[in-house]
C-alpha cells in the first residue's frame, strides 16, 4: 500500500498530539493524587479514635477560647456522631452562640459522606482517611440542619443532626 508523504506527516502529527494530550491529562489527574480539597490531615479510617479529635469524649462541641468553638463530628452510615449526653444518649442537637468563631472538623469511618449545614456556607465532603475542616461564623440565630449530600446507601436520607445558633 502506498501512503502519501503528507498523509504520513499528518498521521504522525495527529498521534503525537494525542499522546501529549493523554500525558498532560494523566499528569494533571494523578500527579498530586486525588484528595478532597478541604482536607490536609490524614488518619486511619479503621481507627479514627486514635486521633484526639475523634475520641468519644471529644466529639461534639468543644469551647476552645472565649468566643471560639470546635465541633468534632464522626460520620458513618447512617449517622453523625456528636458524642453522648449526661444520660449516655447520642447527641442529636448541638448549640453554638451566634457570632462565635466555629471550626467544624469531621471525618468518616466508612464510606464517603457529605457534610452540609443547610442555609449556611458549611459544605464539605468527608472521605475515609481524611479530616475535613471548615471555619466559619454563624451570625443568624436559628436551627440549622446538618445533612448528608453524598449518596451513601439506603439510610442516606436519614443522616442528619441539628445545629442551633442562639443569641
Ligand atoms: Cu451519608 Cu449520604
Amino acid at each position: 500500500m502506498h501512503v502519501h508523504k503528507y498523509e504520513k506527516i499528518w498521521l504522525t502529527f495527529g498521534i503525537g498530539s494525542l499522546l501529549v494530550f493523554l500525558i498532560v491529562l494523566g499528569w494533571g489527574a494523578f500527579y498530586q493524587g486525588t484528595q478532597p480539597p478541604s482536607c490536609l490531615v490524614t488518619l486511619n479510617p479503621q481507627n479514627v479514635q486514635a486521633h484526639n479529635s475523634f475520641k468519644e469524649e471529644n466529639l461534639g462541641v468543644q469551647q476552645v477560647g472565649e468566643n471560639e468553638y470546635v465541633v468534632n463530628v464522626l460520620a458513618s452510615a447512617f449517622n453523625y456522631d456528636l458524642g453522648k449526653d449526661e444520660e449516655g444518649a447520642p447527641v442529636k442537637k448541638i448549640r453554638i452562640p451566634a457570632g462565635a468563631n466555629v471550626t467544624f472538623q469531621a471525618t468518616t469511618s466508612d464510606v464517603v459522606h457529605g457534610f452540609h449545614l443547610s442555609g449556611t456556607n458549611v459544605n464539605m465532603m468527608l472521605e475515609p482517611g481524611y479530616i475535613s475542616d471548615y471555619e466559619t461564623t454563624l451570625d443568624n440565630p436559628g436551627e440549622y440542619t446538618l445533612v448528608c449530600n453524598e449518596y451513601c446507601g439506603v439510610g442516606h436520607h436519614m443522616m442528619s443532626a441539628i445545629v442551633e445558633v442562639y443569641e
